[in-house]
């Protein structure tokens, strides 16, 4: 069959993108698949209309990508693609919507709002400390920590969007599960000298990982089972990877689910695929798992 990765695209994560796309295509090409690889842009429907792939495999991140957008092109164009669908991919990328599917299935969360952006500037949406941030972006682009020593609210980068989510911060560890199909696959606990930023995701050594996490088991044994209930509740498909953070003096009680993303990363830095080797899936294996459970 003929693949099109797709990769790129006009996301605030396009670099990103482009990393993952680069690595799955090289993938695919070793485990014998037919591989073109797709940079989108507007001319996206045109390109695969002429391409005429047999099968999609999203690479992408963020806008446009993850957000059930290129999942309603490919669902007209009926050429089967990876990972989540059109419902899954914009209820998990819009950060407060997916809240709601994640308290009804019983999942802890952070009380969280949607603020004008101007509102957020002039004072504080919160008590501090909080987080201000743009309610369906990844990769910790346009994150805003307020201290609680903070004399005003954040001064935010022109390129926010009007509306923002303000999140009551949590303190804690970074662990991470991903899930493929229905089994989650470990823990993943993240060390970064301070906060886990797009830099400290994605440049070598930018962070530290431990696999599979050293926590408690019953610590351990909810990151699994919240991942695998989120993946099911916003109903997924293929690979997600849900992000936790856990204040461990509280024990299981500090543990908090942050979101799920549908379209984790590929790169070399990043976590899913380091999961998936640390359960004996090579990338190689990976990639292929999740292009044989495409459809549309
Ligand atoms: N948003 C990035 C790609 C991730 O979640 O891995
Ligand atoms: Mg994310």
């Amino acid at each position: 069959p003929l693949v099109a990765v797709l990769k790129g695209g006009p996301s605030a994560e396009r670099e990103v993108s482009l990393s993952s796309g680069r690595e799955c295509a090289a993938a695919l090409r070793t485990e014998g698949f037919r591989v073109e690889e797709i940079d989108c842009g507007p001319d996206l429907a045109t390109r695969l209309s002429e391409m005429k792939p047999d099968v999609v495999f999203n690479a992408l991140h963020g806008r446009f990508g993850e957000d059930g957008c290129v999942q309603g092109l490919l669902e007209w164009l009926q050429i089967p693609y990876t990972h989540s669908g059109v419902l899954a991919s914009a209820t998990a990328m819009d950060k407060q919507r997916s809240k709601t599917v994640f308290r009804e299935a019983g999942l802890p969360v952070l009380d969280s709002r949607i603020v004008s952006a101007e509102l957020a500037q002039r004072e504080h949406a919160m008590l501090p400390p909080y987080v201000v941030k743009p309610n369906n972006e990844g990769s910790s682009v346009g994150v805003y920590l307020v201290h609680e020593a903070a004399n005003g609210p954040p001064q935010l980068a022109p390129t926010m969007p009007s509306q923002v989510m303000v999140e009551q911060f949590a303190p804690g560890r970074e662990l991470t599960t991903a899930v493929l199909g229905t089994r989650a696959l470990t823990v993943t606990d993240i060390y970064a000298t301070g906060w886990y930023d797009y830099d400290a995701k994605y440049k070598p050594g930018g962070s530290r990982h431990v696999v599979p996490a050293d926590v408690p088991e019953e610590v351990f044994e909810a990151c699994l089972d919240y991942a695998v209930r989120a993946h099911r509740a916003l109903g997924c498909r293929g690979l997600s990877r849900s992000d936790f953070r856990w204040d461990e003096s509280r024990g299981l009680d500090g543990l908090i689910l942050l979101e799920t993303n549908t379209q984790p990363g590929m790169t070399p830095t990043s976590l899913a695929p380091e999961q998936a080797a640390h359960k004996g899936i090579g990338f190689g294996e990976l990639c292929r798992w999740i292009l044989e459970d495409a459809s549309c």
